[in-house]
């Protein structure tokens, strides 16, 4: 099924991440699972840093309403645009100005999705200006990647699955380690090589 990408308009919205290859790379991993995704029926779905809100408004196009849609961003005008978007494609999805998953309880979402900031920077540069947490991934890329991998055993439900969008740079293997420790399996589902970057899906679950 090819998932149809939703209309956003980000006029208003200067400090919010403007889709690109990462973003589609994360919709075309939607796409190639969605004969999975449908049997795994989730309830719950949370993406966290939704931005522009295109690939939480895309999953409702896969479930419609049989799921409850759910996004966080830790920029206030990024969880304004994801509402904007969701309301320009008529879906419903709650949006929570929270950092990672703070403030949901433990255990619920049966599906996740992340394109955390990934790019190797200084540790400061995160914390200079709004637009910056949409890339500054700090030492190795990894600081925010870290923090929610260490929180995936509370985010995920018993047979949740969750998809992370990473680079080459982040330690693939390394990320694999760190989530084998955790109690999950990992698998790269999708990789695509850009100017300048190499991308990655990662499919996490337990
Ligand atoms: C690479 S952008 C991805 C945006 C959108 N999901 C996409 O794929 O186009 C990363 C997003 O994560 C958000 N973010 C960064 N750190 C976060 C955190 N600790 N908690 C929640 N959101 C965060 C940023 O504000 C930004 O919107």
């Amino acid at each position: 099924m090819k998932l149809a990408t939703p209309t956003y308009d980000l006029k208003n919205y200067s400090s919010v991440y403007e889709p690109r290859e990462d973003t589609f790379l994360l919709l075309d991993a939607l796409e190639l699972e969605n004969v999975y995704l449908k049997n795994l029926k989730p309830l719950f779905a949370l993406e966290i840093g939704s931005g522009s809100g295109v690939i939480i408004s895309s999953l409702s196009f896969i479930f419609e309403e049989k799921c409850l849609y759910f996004a966080t961003d830790i920029n206030p005008e990024a969880c304004l645009a994801t509402l904007n978007t969701a309301s320009l494609n008529k879906c419903n999805v709650e949006v929570l100005n929270t950092d990672l998953s703070s403030g949901f309880i433990n255990g619920i979402f049966d599906l996740l999705i992340f394109n955390p900031p990934y790019v190797i920077t200084e540790s400061e540069e995160y914390y200079t200006q709004a637009i910056n947490k949409s890339w500054a991934g700090g030492n190795q890329g990894r600081e925010v990647i870290d923090k929610f991998l260490r929180k995936l055993p509370e985010i995920l439900s018993k047979r949740g699955i969750c998809y992370l969008l990473l680079l080459k740079a982040n330690d693939l293997q390394d990320v694999s380690n760190v989530v084998g420790k955790l109690g999950f399996k990992s698998k790269i589902i999708l990789e695509r090589k850009i100017i300048g970057e190499y991308l990655f899906v990662m499919k996490i679950n337990r």
